[in-house]
């Protein structure tokens, strides 16, 4: 089994947690793209998805399933999305497409947060994988000083912009040993609009596609 084949069974394996009649909110990144193709398949069972990025909801729209707007939304069973790396713990990294903040958002407002992911992210530290900080363009050079004060390598992602008009920072070269304290300390720096770190609301459910089968955690 390829990693492709492995994002593909944990998100085929998420639709036993969508609920028949309910919004779906859905992540963003290549094996989202997979649940996308798979949700489609059922689509008449389910009400409709909040998106997490244009570029899920154009996917979406495709296979035929409605997007609505969050702010219309007061009930979300769930939310699938996947993860760049993932603790024992269910405590996350996540925006390496860019997509982190309304990710974060969706999942806010989600009863339930289901993680999809092939085997290469777990992890028992997370910080391996650059941490994304989406920011304001003005306050870039100024959040940069701030991440550089708590000893990380901030490194800006070039031509890219997300679809809120952002920019984002990758942080470099953490040891993240303690992944609540450091996405509040991160989240508080003035021009962060939101930090990659998935700790203080972490998953509730991992499904994990692994080379022996899919394996489920729960919190
Ligand atoms: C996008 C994300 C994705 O969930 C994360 O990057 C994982 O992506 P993939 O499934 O392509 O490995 O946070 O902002």
């Amino acid at each position: 089994m390829n990693q492709d084949d492995l994002k593909r069974a944990a998100a085929h394996a998420a639709l036993d947690y969508v609920p028949d009649d309910s919004l779906v909110g859905v992540g963003t990144g290549s094996t989202v793209n997979f649940f996308i193709e798979a949700l489609g398949t059922r689509k008449h069972r389910i009400a409709g998805a909040v998106s997490s990025s244009e570029a899920s909801t154009a996917r979406l729209k495709a296979v035929g399933i409605p997007v609505f707007d969050l702010n219309g939304v007061n009930e979300l069973p769930v939310y699938i999305d996947g993860a760049d790396e993932i603790t024992q713990g269910l405590a996350m990294i996540k925006g390496g497409g860019g997509a982190l903040t309304r990710e974060k958002i969706v999942a806010a407002v989600a009863d339930k947060f289901v993680c999809i992911a092939d085997e290469k992210k777990r992890v028992s530290l997370l910080g391996k994988f650059p941490l994304p900080l989406e920011v304001i363009p003005m306050a870039r050079s100024y959040v940069a000083r701030e991440v550089v004060r708590l000893s990380g390598q901030p490194v800006l992602r070039e031509g890219f912009t997300t679809d809120n008009g952002n920019l984002i920072l990758d942080i470099h070269n953490l040891q993240i040993l303690d992944p609540i304290e450091l996405e509040t300390r991160l989240s508080a720096i003035t021009g962060v609009v939101m930090c990659g770190l998935f700790a203080r609301r972490p998953a509730d459910i991992l499904i994990l596609a692994t080379a022996n089968g899919v394996e489920i955690t729960r919190r």
